[in-house]
C-alpha cells in the first residue's frame, strides 16, 4: 500500500515499549491506571544511546534528518562521527553545525576498495575511540565499501527505490540520485519507494530491514518522484535503525571499546 511501511519493530529508545504508556492495564473495566507495578513488569531502562557513525558524499540531507530524529526523541542514539568521501560538501557543514567530528577520506588516496574501506573504518573508530560505532549508516555515500566479517550486519544503507523489486532497473553501480528515479519512471512502475538494507559486499544487495512504498503519479518527473521518495526516507531510516538495533542487541557489544 502506498505511503505505508511494510513492517516495524519495537522501539529501542524511550519512545517505544520500554517507555511510559498511558491508559489502564488490560482488564481494567474503566481503563484507569492501577498502582505502579501492580501487574506489569517494570519497563527496562533504555540504556545508553546507540553510537552511530555516518558516511556521506554530498548534501547531508539524510544526516540532517537523523540528527532531527535524535533531537526529537524518535531515535535513542547519537552521531559520534561523520566521514565524507568528498571534501567541502554541505554534509560536512551539517556535521560541524551539530558538533559532530568529521573527516574526509578520498578514494583516490587509496590503491583499492579494500584499502579505502579500511581507512574509512579507521577514521570512524578514531573519532569515537576508545568506543567503536554500534552502527555505520550510509547516507548518500557513493563509494564502494568492502565489508569485513566483523562489520557484517553493522552497516545500513538507504536506497531511493524498492529493493529487491526494482533491483534490475534502478539499483547497483551507478544508480544514485535522480538516475534512480528516472530509471523507475522509464520502467513504467506504478510504485516506487525507499529501502533500508544491510550492506554486504555487493551493490544494493543486502538483506532488507524496512521498506516504504510511494505511488508514481501521472506527470511525475525524476525530481517530483525523488521528493516524494525522500519524504518517505525521512520516516523510514529512523524506523529502520530502531528496528535493526532492537532485533540485533549484539550490535551494542563493542561500545566499551574493550
Ligand atoms: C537519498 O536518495 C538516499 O536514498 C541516497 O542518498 C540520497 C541522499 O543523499 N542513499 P543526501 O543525504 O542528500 O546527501
Amino acid at each position: 500500500m502506498a505511503g505505508t511501511m511494510t513492517d516495524d519493530a519495537p522501539l529501542a529508545g524511550p519512545a517505544g515499549p520500554a517507555g511510559p504508556r498511558s491508559g489502564g492495564a488490560p482488564g481494567d473495566p474503566d481503563g484507569s491506571p492501577r498502582g505502579a507495578g501492580a501487574d506489569r513488569p517494570c519497563p527496562p531502562a533504555p540504556g545508553p544511546p546507540a553510537l552511530l557513525a555516518v558516511l556521506l558524499s554530498g548534501t547531508g540531507r539524510t544526516l540532517e534528518n537523523l540528527l532531527a530524529a535524535i533531537a526529537a526523541g524518535d531515535l535513542h542514539a547519537r552521531v559520534g562521527a561523520v566521514v565524507s568521501s568528498v571534501p567541502d560538501v554541505r554534509g560536512l557543514a551539517v556535521a560541524a553545525a551539530a558538533g559532530v567530528p568529521s573527516a574526509v577520506v578520498r578514494r583516490r588516496d587509496h590503491p583499492d576498495d579494500a584499502a579505502y574501506s579500511a581507512a574509512v573504518y579507521a577514521a570512524l573508530d578514531a573519532a569515537v575511540a576508545p568506543a567503536r560505532p554500534d552502527l555505520i549508516l550510509l547516507a548518500g555515500f557513493l563509494r564502494k565499501l568492502v565489508v569485513p566479517d566483523d562489520l557484517l550486519g553493522r552497516i545500513l544503507n538507504i536506497h531511493p527505490a524498492l529493493l529487491p523489486e526494482a533491483a534490475a532497473v534502478a539499483a547497483g553501480r551507478g544508480y544514485y540520485g535522480e538516475r534512480v528515479h528516472a530509471a523507475v519512471l522509464a520502467s513504467g512502475a506504478a510504485e516506487s519507494g525507499a529501502t533500508v538494507h544491510v550492506v554486504d559486499n555487493g551493490y544494493d544487495t543486502g538483506p532488507v530491514v524496512l521498506q516504504e512504498r510511494v505511488p508514481v503519479l501521472p506527470g511525475d518527473t525524476p525530481a517530483t518522484l525523488g521528493a516524494r521518495v525522500f519524504a518517505a526516507e525521512c520516516r523510514l531510516y529512523p524506523a529502520a535503525i530502531r528496528r535493526h538495533l532492537a532485533t540485533r542487541p549484539d550490535l551494542r557489544d563493542r561500545r566499551s571499546g574493550a
